[in-house]
């Protein structure tokens, strides 16, 4: 494993290093096996406490850092905003500081307002996870995404990932351009003209390729990624109808032979069945939608063991450690000193 995480907040993938996602994602490897067990868990987190502080819904995300925390013992709190004093008028800020009073090692956060993870960083002492923020970054959907794409084919160098949808409202298109990108991927986006904005060319140094037909940005494709149409985010009129969308942007059998003999097909979720991905490929061989869910679970295990294990007073595992270092290490009594030897030698 690489010995090159240290990192207090995760806020997007923009700001990691090719070896701080590549830990992340050796990390949740080594977390994958535990969800498999009969017992499913283990004691890496205990006494640590993680906030779930979500603004927007969500099924998928919400419910694995729940588990997550769980699996790993921490004590895991979901604050549900419609029930909070948020609704009685309460700042973002506020909220934050007041949960804070109440000693959490890990917030994690999802906002309708792209850079509120951020906000909350300045001020809070506990780690801050970015569950998902307005239109900017989803960082650990496009980390499950790049677990499921490496367990797949067994690396992301060279590989042609297309993005096909919804790519100017997509936190989930911004996060994976820049994590595929930093692991060597190329990539390709589709859309409506409205819905693939100019500016994502040059997201990233080596550029990103935008194609106005969905079937040029497939052609080869190793990885095709559908994403959501964000009805909820569109302010205007980006296409004429639904209708329409599905029958010039969303995915059919027929695309499908254009792609690499081997392509797989993932989507976020949650999906639009019949408008962006016909139900036949959504529920097809080459669908790994539900396996991005269940590595889901394993990727936010690795956050917050990463954050909330390691960040606050070196009471958890170091970055060389796996978690069976870690378990071992603890029923020998002997995690708290080893610890603290081996954070001091891996800073950077
Ligand atoms: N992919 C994703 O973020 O799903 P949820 O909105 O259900 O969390």
């Amino acid at each position: 494993m690489s010995t090159n995480f240290n990192l207090k907040h995760l806020l997007g993938i923009r700001e990691l290093s090719a070896d701080q996602i590549t830990h992340l994602l050796d990390t949740a490897d080594s977390f994958r096996d535990i969800s498999k067990r009969e017992i499913k868990k283990v004691p890496a987190l205990r006494g640590r406490t993680v906030i779930n502080l979500f603004f927007e819904p969500s099924t998928r995300t919400r419910t694995s850092f729940e588990i997550a925390a769980k699996r790993l013992s921490a004590d895991a709190v979901n604050i549900s905003v419609s029930t909070s004093s948020v609704s009685k008028g309460e700042t973002l800020l506020d909220t934050a500081r007041n949960l804070e009073a109440m000693a959490p090692d890990c917030i994690v956060i999802r906002h309708s307002s792209a850079g509120a993870p951020q906000h909350l960083a300045r001020v809070c002492k506990a780690a801050i996870v970015n569950a998902g923020d307005g239109s900017h970054e989803h960082p650990t959907q496009a980390l499950l995404d790049a677990l499921t794409i490496r367990e797949h084919k067994g690396r992301l160098e060279g590989l042609k990932v297309a993005i096909i949808g919804d790519i100017l409202h997509s936190r989930v298109a911004r996060s994976n351009i820049y994590l595929l990108s930093k692991l060597g991927a190329s990539i390709s986006v589709a859309g409506p003209g409205t819905l693939v904005p100019p500016e994502f060319a040059g997201l990233i140094e080596q550029g990103v390729l935008l194609e106005r037909r969905i079937e040029d940005a497939i052609v080869d494709a190793d990885v095709v990624m559908v994403l959501r149409i964000q009805r909820e985010r569109q302010t205007d009129a980006f296409f004429p109808s639904m209708r329409e969308y599905a029958v010039q942007y969303g995915l059919h059998l027929s695309h499908l032979k254009l792609a690499a003999s081997d392509a797989i097909v993932m989507h976020p979720g949650p999906m639009n069945r019949g408008i962006e991905v016909a139900s036949e490929i959504a529920d097809g061989g080459r669908s790994l939608i539900l396996e991005q869910v269940t590595n889901g679970v394993a990727v936010r295990m690795a956050v917050l063991y990463l954050l909330a294990g390691t960040g606050q007073d070196g009471n958890g595992a170091s970055s060389g450690e796996s978690i069976s270092d870690v378990e071992e290490s603890r029923a020998a009594g002997g995690v708290r000193g080893r610890t603290r030897k081996a954070k001091r030698g891996t800073r950077n």
